[in-house]
């Protein structure tokens, strides 16, 4: 059987009090719509259209890469008049089913139980009890049970404004149903708008029965109209995260204050992770790793029994097994760290890659360089890798020591267990196996006094 998910939306969410679009703002730093969109997607057989209205320009140019079909409402005149504008993409034969595009934690399995109540004489709807149902369609039934219509908030009389049970929106219906449906909607209500719960009485006159189901937890079904609600569902879907990698065998030492935003390629067993970490983009980190407090760790691979102290931001790097990096240090893009290495507090590295079992330790820019193995690189040392125009790079070979408060002026290489005085400015290539330096000699001048203030 062939789907049509129809993700409604064209609101505007005024609420948000935002120039972005609703669905365009984000949980987990995925645009709602794209949430919606990559749950859809696992959907066998589906096709994915995208009723699109408010922001149109910007919605789409953000997320053109999604393989949907767009179409445009260009007046938002109700979710009914929203399904309206699809009428022609349905074929008799379809399954319809309709989401919400500002409804980001929809489960998949919710998805799969709606869909198996559709057939040609029922249609699937999912109904959510709610303690404070205000401002939700109410689902109404008969003495025996079964549901004759949905009656909005607006429109609701005394007794139907006391129903727990809501609609939630998302349904499932066949196409050809739905079509002969969507030609009957009046805006004779509250609103002026064209409602789809509308087609709930509609198929009950036609003998089609509506069989209700439920998410497994009421936030799957909340839907986004303002930042609290946009900040409860960061949490609610955080939280479940953090569940996930405590059940693959992470420690979080505060699974309140962790935040994936992103994915894991690979997760080892036996990470060990403090407060307030943030991974962001896609990760892959190996067994028995620990990060310290407070690190933001971006599109990067971790081997096996490293280390991260705290306050570390890194980003597109790679580190080898065993390494040990800050605390307080940064990794920047195109970082290639081997194993054994440690990266100490304050220094920066670009670019760069640092064989197995070299040290920098304290305050150092390492940029566009390539660090041997065995390698010192004493506190304070600088590559000074640009000219305010072009970028060049540094060779430093094995084994080499540089002493503290070193400036490296690219292009320069440091020759195989080179040993660089502290304080140099290396302007030239430095032998293997000798001392380099570049100092000021050191002179005393004896008898010398030191300034006195004049007496007044
Ligand atoms: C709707 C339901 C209500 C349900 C609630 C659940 C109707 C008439 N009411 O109410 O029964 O309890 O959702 O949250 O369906 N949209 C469009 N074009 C439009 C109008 C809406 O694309 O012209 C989209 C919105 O962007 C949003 C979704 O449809 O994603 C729901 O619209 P919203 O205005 O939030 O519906 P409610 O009035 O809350
Ligand atoms: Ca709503």
């Amino acid at each position: 059987m062939k789907i049509t998910t129809i993700i409604l939306a064209a609101g505007k969410g005024t609420r948000m009090r935002s120039e972005l679009p609703k669905i365009l703002h984000k949980i987990a730093n995925r645009t709602l719509l794209q949430h919606v969109y990559d749950m859809s997607k696992q959907v066998e057989n589906n096709t994915i259209t995208i009723v699109y209205g408010h922001g149109a320009e910007l919605v789409r140019n953000t997320l053109k890469d999604l393989d949907a079909q767009w179409i445009e409402q260009k007046q938002q005149l109700g979710t009914g008049h929203a399904v309206q504008q699809v009428k022609d993409h349905i074929d008799d034969g379809d399954i319809v089913l309709i989401l919400y595009g500002d409804v980001p934690l929809l489960k998949r399995a919710t998805v799969t139980q709606l869909l198996a109540n559709v057939s040609d004489h029922s249609l699937a709807l999912l109904t959510v009890n709610l303690a404070n149902p205000k401002g939700y369609g109410r689902i109404v039934r008969d003495s025996t049970g079964h549901v004759t219509k949905i009656v909005e908030e607006k429109d609701a009389n005394t007794a139907e404004k006391l129903i727990t049970e809501v609609n939630t929106g998302i349904m499932a219906v066949r196409g050809n149903q739905l079509k002969a449906w969507l030609n009957q909607l009046k805006n004779n209500n509250a609103q002026g708008e064209y409602y789809l719960t509308d087609i709930i009485e509609m198929a009950v006159n036609d003998t089609v029965v509506i069989k209700t189901s439920q998410p497994s937890s009421e936030d799957e079904v909340l839907g986004v109209n303002n930042r609290i609600q946009l900040s409860h569902l960061e949490r609610v879907y955080q939280m479940e995260k953090a569940h996930f990698l405590m059940e693959q065998g992470v420690t979080l030492k505060d699974p309140a204050r962790f935040d994936l935003r992103g994915t894991l390629d690979n997760l080892g067993q036996d990470i060990e992770i403090d407060i307030n970490v943030i991974l962001e983009g896609n990760n892959s980190i190996g067994n028995n790793v620990s990060i310290g407090p407070n690190c933001q760790i971006i599109n990067s691979i971790i081997g096996d029994q490293v280390e991260i102290l705290a306050n570390c931001v890194i980003e597109n790097a790679v580190i080898g097994q065993g390494s040990r990096i800050g605390p307080f240090a940064r990794l920047r893009p195109e970082t290639e760290l081997a194993n054994d290495v440690h990266i100490g507090n304050f220094v920066e590295i670009k670019k760069s890659s640092v064989a197995t079992g070299s040290k920098i330790n304290h305050l150092s820019y390492i940029g566009d360089t390539t660090v041997g193995s065995r390698v010192n690189i004493g506190a304070g040392t600088i590559t000074c890798n640009y000219d305010g125009a072009n970028k060049f790079r540094t060779t430093i070979g094995d084994g080499a020591f540089i002493g503290s408060d070193t400036q490296l002026v690219a292009p320069v290489t440091i020759g195989n267990n080179a040993t660089i005085g502290a304080g140099s400015t290396i302007t030239k290539d430095s032998p293997e196996n000798q001392l380099t330096l570049s100092r000021v000699k050191q002179i005393s001048i004896s008898g010398w006094q030191r300034p006195v203030k004049k007496e007044k």
